[in-house]
């Protein structure tokens, strides 16, 4: 694809994508947040009326009182309101947005030959498998282990998704890894709003609309997907975030790092569902913490080992990084405006080259111009004897 228009549907979809993002999963927290804080009516008519918890809000310069009912109200209410287009219009722009980066692109960004050396199509047929195969298993999970025990099917979850890190690393470029696994997840959310939580929702309307008693199982099907859709925020945050933080998708474990990430923001999610709720575990964000200091120590990278003697000539690095680099890195369209052309232009980026190419190998993408080991040794060194 032509870069700039590259570029431009990159601003597009992007700006979509989160503001989508936003819309669902502010809604998702706050109506979480809403039914974790709802406490049984103060007015016996109400319960009469078959409410089943009230929450009080203060926003925006006035009082809200929302009502859940145990089922339904008696008559059918005009409007409804429903939500379902800002979780499609996340997908939608996501999966465009990976078609457009990662597919089109595939041989850069998708496919690292010295991960696994597979043609374009084989790379997006694994991809776009695993999308499909991801909402597969859950959705089994959830009917069989599911319905048995949550917290086994957090449980199994957790193993999944270690597995599902685990493939993806052995399959493409570090940097897509991470985001097929956020993918992955994130397409599980968006199928569980499409495929169990809006019917859920349209059959209780349907029965209203004829003055049936709604079945309260799919009901209660739709409230545990909102659920995990809730728990599953923060690690598909992590995981579309994670692009920028070469040191976790790049790191040696980087499939671990990225279970260990899900399964503390997860945990910092749990908090906050316990204190709407009324708990304080505060223990839950004591271990977080510590976790995260933890994870800042064994991700830190190694110092600089040069194994070079004798001083490294500038020459020789600009003659690396202009065979390896600068084929992107230069121009107006140099990505995040990263020149490396001129001497002056490479020794003010030192750090953010050994960072890049050296500690993690996020650069070149997928490794594609070549870089040799010893090439990336020389870097090494050179960044050292600037010190
Ligand atoms: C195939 C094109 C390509 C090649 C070759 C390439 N880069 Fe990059 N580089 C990129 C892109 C694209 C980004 C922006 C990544 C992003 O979107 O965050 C980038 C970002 C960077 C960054 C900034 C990273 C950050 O997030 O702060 C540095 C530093 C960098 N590259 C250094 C290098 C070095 C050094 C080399 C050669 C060893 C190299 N790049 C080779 C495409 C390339």
């Amino acid at each position: 694809m032509d870069p700039y228009l590259r570029d431009v549907l990159d601003v597009l979809l992007r700006m979509l994508h989160v503001t989508a993002g936003i819309a669902w999963i502010g809604a998702s927290f706050y109506f979480v947040r809403l039914d974790l804080s709802l406490r049984a009516p103060k007015r016996a008519e109400d319960a009469d009326r078959g409410i089943a918890g009230e929450f009080w809000g203060v926003h925006g310069g006035g009082l809200y009182h929302s009502q859940k009912y145990r089922l339904a109200p008696a008559e059918l209410p005009e409007p409804l309101h429903w939500f379902k287009w800002e979780a499609y219009t996340t997908w939608l722009s996501g999966f465009a947005l990976m078609v457009v980066l990662y597919y089109f692109d595939a041989g850069v960004r998708l496919v690292d030959p010295t991960v696994a050396d597979l043609s374009d199509w084989a790379a997006i047929a694994l991809s776009v498998g695993g999308l499909a195969l991801a909402w597969l298993v859950y959705d089994v999970l959830c009917r069989t282990v599911g319905q048995r025990s949550q917290l086994a099917l957090a449980l199994v979850g957790v193993v999944l998704l270690a597995l599902a890190a685990w493939s993806a690393s052995e399959l493409f470029a570090a940097r897509a890894a991470y985001l097929q696994v956020g993918v992955m997840l994130g397409t599980i959310m968006a199928a569980n709003v499409l495929l169990v939580i809006i019917p859920a929702h349209r059959k209780l309307v349907d029965a209203m609309a004829e003055r049936r008693e709604p079945d309260p199982v799919p009901l209660l099907e739709a409230k545990r997907r909102s659920v995990h859709n809730n728990y599953l925020t923060l690690p598909v945050l992590f995981t579309m975030l994670a692009g920028h933080f070469a040191f976790t998708f790049g790191a040696d474990e980087a499939w671990l790092v990225l279970v260990l990430i899900a399964v503390l923001t997860a945990g910092v999610r749990h908090f906050f569902n316990l204190w709407h709720s009324g708990g304080r575990a505060w223990w839950i964000l004591g271990v977080a913490a510590a976790a995260v200091v933890a994870l800042a120590f064994w991700l830190q990278p190694d110092g600089a080992s040069p194994t070079q003697a004798g001083p490294v000539l500038v020459a020789e690095v600009q003659a690396v990084i202009e065979e390896r680099c600068a084929a992107c890195h230069s121009g107006a369209s140099a990505p995040l405006g990263i020149r490396l052309e001129t001497n002056a232009e490479i020794t003010t980026r030192a750090d953010d080259i050994e960072r890049q190419a050296v500690q993690t190998r996020a650069m070149p993408p997928g490794n594609s111009t070549g870089m040799t080991e010893d090439e990336r040794e020389l870097l090494a060194a050179w960044v050292a004897s600037t010190r």
